[in-house]
């Protein structure tokens, strides 16, 4: 039933809502895009350029592909000198760590957009995880605390709170993640169980714990006047790379769902790049601040946000001693 529910909220999203082309300007900013060369991130990225930001960098794990997106972004937005091609791996903490080290040193940051995320169903293991809670979660996180000094410096420097803005999904309302209810008790070690893992409903289970996070960091250490904003964004079904592992069903699905291009997709990330402090620990949908699944605002759902911050704050411990005095 609440599957059938999360369906029709769906259709109505993908056939009747508008997502407007952004106008704002973002003059003088510099913003970090991740994840930016294809896809989501890479029309998001064009969009920064196109509203005239001083400076973009598209953090990619494969260089010449980064590069030739800059090429494509220049020549698409008719403006050199902007995009820049930064290295980072997501499956590796150091590639993060060396990402996050440098990113300290820019003059200006006005926007961390944590977009980059993969799609897959087989269980493979990056830095000792499960490859999907590696990437889309553990060093998305990873990436944000190690950033959140610098963040925190711009906003006094600049007198503005610089934006943090992670890339989740309305399919976090297909799970309520059952892990949580494994004897074990620790909800990331069910998950890199190899013999536990439901990969069918692994994306969705990334996503669900992106939005836990969140909420759970805002809650506990990111009350509304944190010079650092936050908000998580849901693009809306789009016609990208990240299904690169399905095969024809995905036409069908892209049809029946009335996908989106990625450049419509990106305006909603754009867009909450630049939302005022409203936003701030919001789900963003459609260009408009929206709530998560009801079982993310049930009690249980907070519950479940609070073990799953604490597991992941003692696994960021361990991978950076020290690191939540960053927040
Ligand atoms: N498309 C949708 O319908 C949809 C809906 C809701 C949410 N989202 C979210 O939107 C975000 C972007 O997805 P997309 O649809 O644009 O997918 P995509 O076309 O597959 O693009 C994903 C991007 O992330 C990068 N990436 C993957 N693994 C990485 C790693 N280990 N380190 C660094 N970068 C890595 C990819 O680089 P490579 O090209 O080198 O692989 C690519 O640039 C994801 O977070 C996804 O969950 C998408
Ligand atoms: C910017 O976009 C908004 C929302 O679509 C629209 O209402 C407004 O008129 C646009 N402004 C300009 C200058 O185009
Ligand atoms: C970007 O700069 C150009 C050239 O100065 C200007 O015409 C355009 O209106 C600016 N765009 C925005 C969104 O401010
Ligand atoms: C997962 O990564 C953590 C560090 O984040 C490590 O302690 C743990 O042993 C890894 N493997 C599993 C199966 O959890």
């Amino acid at each position: 039933m609440s599957q059938l529910l999360w369906l029709a909220a769906l259709l109505k999203s993908q056939y009747f809502s508008s997502v407007p082309v952004p106008n704002t300007s973002f003059e003088g900013q510099t913003t970090i895009v991740t994840g930016a060369n294809t896809g989501l991130g890479f029309e998001a990225a064009k969009h920064f350029v196109k509203l005239n930001a001083s400076r973009v960098i598209i953090a990619c794990r494969n260089l010449e592909k980064g590069e030739a997106a800059k090429k494509a972004i220049e020549g698409e937005a008719k403006r050199t000198g902007v995009v820049e091609v930064w290295q980072l791996d997501l499956s590796s903490y150091n590639s993060v760590k060396a990402f996050a080290a440098r990113a300290s040193t820019l003059d200006r940051i006005d926007v961390l957009l944590e977009n980059a995320g993969i799609s897959t169903s087989k269980f493979s293991i990056m830095e000792d995880n499960e490859s999907s809670i590696t990437v889309n979660v553990v060093s998305t996180f990873l990436l944000a605390l190690l950033m959140m000094p610098k963040l925190k410096e711009m906003s006094k420097k600049f007198n503005k709170q610089p934006h943090l803005v992670i890339v989740s999904s309305e399919v976090h309302g297909l799970t309520d993640l059952p892990e949580r209810k494994d004897p074990s008790g620790d909800i990331f070690a069910t998950l890199n169980d190899k013999s536990k893992a439901a990969m069918s409903a692994r994306y969705p289970t990334s996503k669900l714990l992106e939005v836990l996070i969140v909420r759970a960091m805002v809650e506990q250490q990111m009350q509304p006047g944190y010079p650092v904003l936050i908000n998580y964004v849901n693009p809306g079904f789009c016609r990208s790379e990240l299904m690169r592992e399905v095969g024809l069903l995905r036409q069908i699905v892209y049809l029946f769902l009335n996908a989106r291009s990625t450049e419509k997709g990106s305006r909603t990330l754009v867009h909450a790049s630049q939302a005022g402090p409203k936003s701030h620990g919001q789900y963003m949908s459609n260009c408009a601040v929206d709530v998560p699944s009801a079982w993310v605002r049930s009690e249980e759902g907070r519950k479940t946000g609070e073990r799953v911050w604490k597991e992941l704050s003692r696994k960021l411990e361990g991978i950076e001693p020290g690191i939540l005095a960053n927040l």
